[in-house]
C-alpha cells in the first residue's frame, strides 16, 4: 500500500561499485535530473560514471505524478513577483522547453513509456486563477477558458493546455539502456558518503569504494553535504500525500492554484489524487485523512496505493542548478519545488552545456549563486526559522506512550517502537545529517526527519537523504 504506482516495472539492476576507480565526470543520482546529465552527455569525450544509492528512478522520482506541464500552480505569479515578468516568462520558455524534450528524447528513441498526450487544466477551487491568466496572456501563451473540470469537482473557473503524462520509470530505465551503449558506467546500490577536494580531483567516498573525478554532478534531490554551498538554509521540505484507486480513464491532468492543492492525473484505469503539500515543520498530521475525505466524496474508486512524498523548495520557487561556486568543478541539482519532470530534463541540459561549455539561457536563471531579492531574503527568513524551531521542538517533546518511547542504551539515544505484533525496533534517534532528532511517521511506518527530510525505514535504514548514514542500532 505505501508503495508507489510505478513500482510495477521489473528492471535489470546495475552492480555495485566495489573498487577504487577514477573518471573525468562523475554523477550522483539516477533520477530524473542525473539521468538526464548522463544522456546529454553521452556523446562527450568524456569518462562518466554515475552512481545511485539505490536504484536508477527509485528516488522521488518513483513517487512522483510523472505530469509533463508548464500549468504549474500559481508558480509564475510568485516569480514574477519574487523578481520580474521576464525572469518568470524565461522560466515559463525553460518548462515548454522541457515538454518539448521530452516528448523528442521518446520519439527520437522510440521509447515505449505510455506517453500520451493529455489536456493540462490549472484551476481554481475559489481563487487566485486571474493571476495566472494575466501572466499567460503577457506571455502570449494560448489556452482555453473552461468554467469546469472534464469530472465532478469543486472549480469556479479553469483554462487548459496541451499537456503529457508518462511512467516515469519506464522511460528512464529506456534512458539507462541508451546511456550504458554510449559507454558510460553506472553503478546502482552505491551510496555516497562523503566528497573532499584534492588539488584538481574531488575525491568521494562510497560504502565500498572511492572515486576520484575532475568534475561532480551532485543530483541527489536533496544534497548530502552542508559545506560548501551552505544548501540546507536554501532549501526547504513540503510532504504531500498521493492516493491511487482503480476506477476509470479520463485523458487530462489538473492542478489548482488554491492554498490547498488538490493534482489529478489519470493513468490507464489508475486515478492518482495527490496534494495537499505542507512544510515539513507543520505538525498538524490529518492530511492524508482529509485527502482521503476529498478522495472518496468525488472518486470513490477502490484505494489501491497510498503514500507521501517529499519535495525539495527553494525560497524563490526557481530550482538551483550549476556551479556552487564559481570556479568550482562542484556542481548541483537541486529543488524542484515538485515540478521535476520537466525541471529534471532542462537541469540535465543546462549541466551538460555548462560542462561542455556551451550557450544555455537558462543558466543565469537557476544559478545557485543568483541575486538575492528582499522577497526570497524574507522567505529564507521564516522557513531557517521554522527549521531551527523543528530542531529544538523534537528535542523537546519527549514520546511516552508504552509502544513509543525514547531510551538510552549503551550510552546511545534512542527511539523505541512496538508494532501491533509486539515486535521491537530500536533506532538511533539522532538524525546522522545535522543533529535534530527523528520521529516515528506512525501512517508510513518510517522515521522521518522534520528538520531536512531524512527518511528511515522501522527497522533504520537509510531511504531519502540528506543523510547517508542508516539509523540502525547494531
Ligand atoms: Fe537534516 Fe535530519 S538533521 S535531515
Amino acid at each position: 500500500m505505501n508503495d508507489s504506482i510505478w513500482n510495477d516495472v521489473k528492471i535489470k539492476k546495475e552492480k555495485c561499485l566495489d573498487k577504487d576507480i577514477s573518471c573525468d565526470i562523475l554523477i550522483i543520482g539516477g533520477g530524473m535530473a542525473g539521468m538526464h546529465t548522463a544522456f546529454y552527455l553521452k556523446d562527450a569525450k568524456y569518462k562518466t560514471v554515475l552512481i545511485d544509492k539505490d536504484t536508477i528512478g527509485s528516488g522521488i522520482t518513483s513517487r512522483t505524478t510523472a505530469k509533463i506541464t508548464y500549468l504549474q500552480g500559481s508558480i509564475y505569479s510568485k516569480i514574477e513577483k519574487m523578481y520580474d515578468f521576464e525572469f518568470a516568462l524565461k522560466y515559463l520558455r525553460s518548462q515548454m522547453d522541457a515538454c518539448a524534450k521530452i516528448e523528442k528524447i521518446i520519439d527520437d528513441y522510440n521509447i515505449d513509456c505510455d506517453y500520451e498526450k493529455s489536456s493540462s487544466y490549472l484551476f481554481e477551487v475559489e481563487d487566485n486563477l486571474n493571476k495566472e491568466i494575466d501572466f499567460l496572456t503577457k506571455a502570449n501563451v494560448s489556452f482555453i477558458k473552461n468554467k469546469k473540470l472534464p469530472i465532478r469537482f469543486p472549480c469556479k473557473n479553469s483554462i487548459s493546455t496541451e499537456g503529457a503524462v508518462f511512467h516515469p520509470i519506464k522511460y528512464l530505465n529506456a534512458l539507462k539502456n541508451i546511456v550504458l551503449d554510449s559507454g558510460i558506467k553506472i553503478y546502482e546500490n552505491t551510496r555516497a558518503v562523503n566528497i573532499i577536494r584534492d588539488d584538481n580531483y574531488y575525491v568521494v567516498r562510497t560504502l565500498k569504494g572511492i572515486i576520484k573525478a575532475r568534475k561532480v554532478i551532485i543530483c541527489t534531490n536533496y544534497p548530502f553535504f552542508i559545506i560548501p554551498g551552505l544548501m540546507p538554509f536554501k532549501l526547504y521540505l513540503e510532504r504531500s500525500y498521493v492516493i491511487c484507486g482503480k476506477g476509470e480513464n479520463k485523458k487530462f491532468n489538473a492542478i489548482n492554484v488554491d492554498k490547498d492543492v488538490y493534482s489529478i492525473r489519470y493513468y490507464k484505469d489508475n486515478i492518482i489524487f495527490a496534494g495537499l503539500s505542507e512544510s515539513l515543520n507543520n505538525r498538524e498530521n490529518d492530511k492524508m485523512e482529509k485527502l482521503l475525505q476529498k478522495y472518496k466524496k468525488y472518486f470513490g474508486y477502490e484505494i489501491t496505493k497510498k503514500y507521501q512524498n517529499h519535495d525539495v523548495m527553494t525560497h524563490d520557487y526557481l530550482p538551483i542548478v550549476g556551479k556552487i561556486n564559481n570556479n568550482s568543478n562542484l556542481l548541483i541539482v537541486t529543488g524542484f519545488n515538485k515540478w521535476g519532470m520537466t525541471n529534471g530534463v532542462i537541469s540535465g541540459k543546462v549541466i551538460s552545456d555548462i560542462i561542455l561549455e556551451g550557450d544555455n539561457e537558462y543558466i543565469n536563471l537557476f544559478d545557485p549563486n543568483r541575486k538575492m531579492t528582499g522577497f526570497k531574503f524574507l522567505n529564507r527568513l521564516v522557513q531557517n526559522f521554522k527549521i531551527s524551531y523543528n530542531y529544538i521542538y523534537t528535542k523537546l517533546i519527549v514520546p511516552k506512550d508504552k509502544k513509543y518511547y525514547q531510551d538510552t542504551i549503551n550510552g546511545v539515544k534512542c527511539n523505541v517502537y512496538i508494532d501491533k505484533d509486539d515486535k521491537k525496533y530500536i533506532v538511533n534517534r539522532i538524525c546522522p545529517h545535522m543533529g535534530c532528532t527523528v520521529k516515528l511517521n506512525e501512517k508510513e511506518k518510517t522515521w522521518d526527519c522534520q528538520c531536512h527530510g531524512s527518511r528511515f525505514t522501522i527497522d533504520g535504514e537509510l531511504i531519502n537523504g540528506p543523510s547517508v548514514y542508516d539509523i540502525k542500532i547494531e
